[in-house]
């Protein structure tokens, strides 16, 4: 590779110490620089990611280095350089008399040939990062200087979301942690659901959020759509066509007669009566009684003749009653039948509305059945969504929903359809009605891209995975895309930031969390026992016994919260004890594994 100038400009007349090397040539928004050959140590710098900066007519311009490659030492034209850097221009520092000086994003002027280049100022740097909007946040800091901080637009991230994406373990949820707990420093007034699929992060926010797990959520039944309202009656899985004909026709008109109580012209046990849905569909949010539709239900089967209908209505009352009955599902059949229209109490819960202070609320999701999360993800995004139209936008909502691949997957067959769409409702007009999401996954290969393209500020961390990483190429701009070559060596907590957040696309660390801020699993109340002090018989017997506990629900018994979602039945326990007894001989490695992770990644 050649690089034919006329007169290259001569390093002897460039007597400035930092310079590191002239303008070659330049196309478009990309600068081509003959490195100098010297003795000085700049040249050890210009490596790349690296900004440097190019002092034109007007103004001082940025460019990142993306590609360095030596060059045969005096090959024709070359003059006295050593080596040839790419640079990407990405901004522009401006300089006027009286006034200070200011960063662009965006060239506006170009470079001559022969124009010097320089490795950027401690001072510039400081300049191009620091924040520009009326609300920043510090996340952590600078990986070209450890002096600058990182900071990131709260307007810019939030109102076109936000998703932290990278292989297991390279610290999403830690850097989510500082995200948030900087987020609700800033911005009291947002409100903020934390979707908590693994139960981690009540031990960060201990002090500052609501917690909502089994033990004091109230999701009536009644709220849910009709999707979300069957996919929790068949557990997920296909449902039966003809029960549902009958839960379409019947959920309304147990609706209206709820509101015939309502309206004090019957008495409830006065009220069976041909039913009228009084406008209502079965996906309205409005109250009905769970023993209404089972009555509504029976009613029906007495009047039938065939006895192949008549199994189908008796199988959906079996269905209802079974589900109704399971003390896990409490949080949504608990006082089904007492009715009452508690919408607002469920928003108020939820968001916490009524409160200028305490934005931040996190839903423990492993603490409720596995079969329901699809469904309440669904239900609360979807009820964020539509108080923000329904209150133009009146309280801002920040939705955030880790392993955002398992609810909004690229694969249609894959997950609960409704919260895919859900989901990608808030990504594509939740804008609109101050509704916001953030989202966090270790697969973005398998996340909906639609969802994903909407996420204008992205937090890349370590990922290796090949697919992933070519999902990131497409999200990002042709500038930022060298900025992705770091990513499969990216230490622990490193992360690169780009977007609408970002004055430039950074590669930066989030800042270091204390121990007891780091969001960890916790699956039980009382996971603050030390298990490294108990013997492996007592390790056992206590594993065993928090795992019992979750599978019966003893939460609404004691206020306190039960992690584990999965029910491994009861006959199957003494394996379980089995199963435990071999694997604990490991428990030391695990114990310490993560700290150690973070210990050889961050040196
Ligand atoms: N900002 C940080 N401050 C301190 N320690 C950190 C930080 N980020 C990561 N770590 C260390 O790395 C470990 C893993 O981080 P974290 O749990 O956040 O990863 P993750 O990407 O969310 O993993 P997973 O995919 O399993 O959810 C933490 O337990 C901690 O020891
Ligand atoms: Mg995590």
């Amino acid at each position: 590779m050649t690089y034919q100038i006329a007169n290259p400009p001569s390093v002897a007349t460039d007597l400035r110490s930092d310079v590191l090397g002239h303008v070659l040539s330049s196309r478009g928004s990309e600068a081509r620089i003959g490195l100098i050959q010297d003795e000085f140590d700049a040249r050890e710098r210009a490596t790349i990611g690296k900004f440097v900066g190019i002092t034109s007519a007007e103004a001082l311009l940025i460019g990142m280095i993306s590609e360095v490659s030596a060059v045969e030492l005096n090959s024709a034209g070359m003059g006295e350089y050593r080596a040839i850097a790419k640079v990407d221009l990405v901004g522009q520092v401006v300089k006027e008399p009286n006034r200070l000086p200011q960063f662009r994003r965006g060239v506006r002027s170009y470079p001559a040939i022969g124009d010097a280049v320089t490795i950027i100022s401690r001072e510039d740097l400081r300049l191009i990062y620091s924040p520009s909007g009326l609300n920043a946040i510090d996340l952590g800091e600078l990986h070209q200087d450890r002096t600058i901080r990182a900071t990131v637009d709260v307007e810019a991230m939030l109102t076109k979301h936000f998703a932290v994406l990278g292989s297991t373990g390279v610290g999403k949820s830690s850097g989510l942690a500082v995200i948030l707990s900087e987020l609700i420093r800033v911005r009291p007034d947002l409100r903020v659901l934390l979707l908590d699929v693994h139960n981690e992060y009540g031990r960060s926010f201990a002090r500052e959020a609501n917690i909502i797990g089994s033990h004091n959520l109230k999701l009536p039944f009644w709220i849910l759509n009709f999707e979300e309202f069957t996919d929790i009656i068949y557990a997920g899985k296909p449902a039966v066509a003809e029960e549902l004909e009958i839960l379409v026709e019947l959920i309304p008109a147990a609706k209206g007669m709820y509101q015939g109580y309502k309206s004090g012209s019957e008495r409830p046990a006065l009220s069976r009566r041909p039913a009228r849905n009084g406008g209502f569909t079965a996906d309205t949010p409005a109250p009905y009684m769970m023993q209404d539709l089972v009555g509504l239900i029976d009613e029906r089967m007495g009047k039938l003749e065939n006895r192949t209908t008549r199994m189908v209505h008796h199988r959906l009352m079996q269905r209802i009653d079974g589900i109704r009955n399971d003390p896990r599902y409490a949080f949504m059949f608990e006082n089904a039948n007492v009715g009452g229209d508690t919408l607002a109490a469920v928003l108020n819960q939820l968001f916490n509305l009524d409160s200028k202070e305490r934005g931040l609320t996190i839903l423990k999701l492993a603490s409720l059945p596995g079969e329901v999360t699809d469904a309440i993800v669904c239900v609360t995004t979807r009820l964020a969504f539509e108080f923000g139209i329904w209150s133009d936008g009146g309280i801002p909502i920040l939705m955030v929903c880790e392993e955002a691949h398992r609810f909004a997957s690229g694969d249609h067959s894959v997950g609960f359809a409704p919260a895919r769409r859900a989901l990608a409702r808030v990504a594509k007009e939740g804008r609109k009605y101050g509704v916001y999401l953030g989202l966090v996954t270790q697969r973005p290969a398998e996340l909906d891209p639609t969802i994903i393209s909407q996420c204008s500020t992205l937090f890349f961390m370590r990922m290796a995975n090949y697919e992933d990483q070519s999902i990131l190429r497409s999200a990002v701009s042709d500038a930022a895309q060298n900025l992705l070559t770091f990513v499969p060596s990216l230490g622990t907590s490193e992360v690169v930031g780009i977007g609408e957040g970002m004055p430039l696309p950074a590669r930066f660390s989030f800042r270091r969390l204390p121990r007891d801020m780091l969001p960890v699993s916790d699956p039980g109340s009382d996971a603050a026992r030390d298990t490294r002090t108990m013997s492996r018989s007592e390790l056992v017997r206590h594993a065993v016994e928090r795992w019992r506990r979750a599978t019966t629900n003893t939460s609404r018994l004691a206020p306190d919260d039960v992690g584990e979602s999965e029910r491994p039945p009861e006959a199957a326990t003494n394996a379980i004890e089995r199963g435990l007894r071999s694997l604990v001989g490991d428990r030391e490695g695990v114990a310490t594994r993560d700290a150690d992770s973070y210990r050889t990644s961050s040196r």
